[in-house]
């Protein structure tokens, strides 16, 4: 039985990974789930994330999706591993649980000419150090520097519509200036949370312009085509006709209006109880 491909984050975040991932499979179906009603994710314990995350996830796989991408990187970072290893091989043998730090790092490693990445991200991801382990993992043997910065304001920003403002300038500037101040020979940029690709803008006027920032949604997209096209078993169980589905854990009202800033187009959900 074909299904769509389960798409999950933490709130709205994940629709900018989803925005790319329509882009670049317009005819697969999408099934995307925001826990609303329990973000944000980013400030919670490692057991309250893979909590929330495990149960999000064993609802997609009941919802028949042979794959789900974890498309929050606070949820990659703290239950991904887990869920693979632990739960996947009971809940669902033979589909796939995938996040978007890996596909991140190994764009990242590509990327980097000089070995020295930064990363952006919520205080949870940071705190996991995920970023630099994973990097360690996937750059052939060369060796990376790596430096992170929590910037836990930037996600209130983008969630209050602040963008643009003298506040949000001054919390992107504080946190740009201060990751630049620990390694000033950074060529590499990761934006570790889905939120910040609505920040890019600001983000662009306080870094130098020979340092690349990683657009995640596009890089997590592409490396799925790629994944997909290895795995033609995988691939000929996702429905095709092209559909995107929303559903939230809160009221839809609520998420279709926000939601409408991260997809960049109208959005309607359901909601769902986990
Ligand atoms: N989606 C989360 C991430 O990418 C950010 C929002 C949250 O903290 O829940 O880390």
């Amino acid at each position: 039985m074909k299904a769509p491909i389960g798409v999950f984050d933490s709130g709205y975040g994940g629709l900018t990974v989803l925005r790319e991932l329509v882009k670049a499979l317009p005819a697969c179906d999408f099934l995307y789930l925001g826990d609303n009603a329990r973000t944000p994710y980013g400030t919670r314990s490692f057991e309250v994330v893979y909590q929330y995350t495990l149960e999000a996830v064993t609802y997609l796989f009941r919802q028949n999706c042979p794959l789900v991408i974890l498309a929050c990187n606070t949820a990659s970072a703290k239950a991904l591993k887990n869920i693979q290893v632990l739960h996947l091989p009971h809940i669902a043998p033979g589909r796939r649980v995938l996040g978007v730090i890996r596909p991140s790092v190994q764009k990242a490693a590509e990327l980097t000419k000089n070995g020295h990445v930064g990363v952006l991200g919520t205080a949870g991801t940071i705190a996991s150090d995920s970023y630099p382990m994973e990097l360690m993992k996937w750059s052939g043997g060369r060796i990376i520097s790596t430096v992170q910065e929590a910037c836990p304001m930037w996600v209130p920003i983008v969630e209050n519509n602040e963008i643009g403002s003298q506040g949000a300038e001054f919390f992107i500037r504080k946190h740009i200036d201060s990751i630049l101040l620990k390694d000033r020979s950074l060529d590499t940029l990761i934006l570790g949370c889905t939120h910040y690709p609505l920040l890019l803008d600001s983000i662009r006027r306080y870094v130098p312009d020979h340092v690349e920032i990683l657009d995640q949604g596009r890089v997590v997209s592409e490396k799925l085509v790629e994944y997909l096209g290895r795995h033609p078993e995988l691939d000929s169980q996702i429905s095709k006709n092209g559909t995107v589905t929303f559903l939230t854990t809160e009221h839809p009202d609520i998420f279709d209006s926000k939601a409408t800033m991260f997809m960049g187009r109208a959005v309607s959900a359901t909601n769902i109880h986990l």
